[in-house]
């Protein structure tokens, strides 16, 4: 099915699981209300290419067409299990996924940080992502990356306990309005049965530096997005 505003986009193959306290599934255009919490949030959005607070619901509704709609595109609202927001529904506390392969990214409420919510998702989000990103030897990746601003130390922290490395330090690369210029810190996971050294995604290594796996500006983004509507058409 294609979005009626964007027939090139196509909304992403349906996507569940649930883990103790967290149920993931894939985000609609449709939660961009249920979202406010995270978009309005200066603490929150400061760390995203955004850099400032989307209080818009237009521009909220633009923000999430972008990263949910494609036929690649692996991006899930994480509901809080028992929980209901004001309008009866499932109360959706964080969105986690990827725009594009390998990259994944995440923000959470933050009337909910702190309590283990990002890292219970993200190890749901990583064996699910390895499974739905195509592999290496299929035009994809073996591997997973998130990138965070240099300081981000939360969302670093939740990386390491997922089980990503800390594989280096990328710098200047990353552009808000919030940081101005920053450098990125890169964490990276092998496909299961692979690891980062043979892969070549250590510090150090060659690949690491070849350009196609970073994806941090808001213009190297939205090329990717352009590259992927181009590709569904
Ligand atoms: C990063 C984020 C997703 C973490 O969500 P969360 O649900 O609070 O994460 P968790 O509770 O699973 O883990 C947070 C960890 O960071 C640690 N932490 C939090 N603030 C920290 C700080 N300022 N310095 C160091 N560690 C910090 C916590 O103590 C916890 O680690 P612990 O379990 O070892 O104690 C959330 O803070 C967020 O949405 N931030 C804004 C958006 C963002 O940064 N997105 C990522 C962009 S790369």
């Amino acid at each position: 099915m294609a979005d009626p505003g964007n027939p090139n986009l196509e909304v992403p193959a349906f996507f569940e699981a649930e883990t103790e306290r967290l149920r993931l599934r894939t985000a609609y255009l449709s939660d961009a209300k249920a979202y406010a919490p995270m978009l309005t949030s200066p603490e929150v959005m400061k760390w995203t290419s955004a850099g400032v607070p989307i209080t818009d619901i237009d521009v909220a509704e633009q923000w999430i067409k972008a990263r949910v709609l494609g036929r690649d595109t692996f991006k899930l609202s994480v509901e809080l299990k028992g929980s209901l927001d004001n309008s009866g529904h499932p109360e959706i506390i964080g969105m986690m996924g990827s725009d594009h392969w390998p990259e994944i990214g995440y923000i959470f409420h933050p009337g909910h940080f702190n309590k283990g919510y990002a890292t219970e998702a993200l190890r749901a989000l990583v064996p699910a992502a390895f499974e739905r990103m195509p592999s290496a030897e299929n035009g994809g990746y073996d591997f997973l990356q998130g990138g965070t601003v240099k300081g981000n130390a939360a969302s670093g922290r939740v990386l390491e306990k997922a089980g990503f490395t800390e594989c280096e330090t990328t710098l200047q690369d990353f552009e808000n309005s919030f940081f101005g210029r920053c450098d990125s810190v890169w964490y990276r996971i092998a496909r299961p049965g692979k690891t980062l050294e043979e892969l070549g995604v250590l510090p150090g290594t060659s690949s690491a530096k070849d350009g196609l796996l970073f994806a941090r500006s808001a213009s190297d983004k939205s090329k990717a997005r352009a590259q992927r509507a181009e590709a569904e058409a």
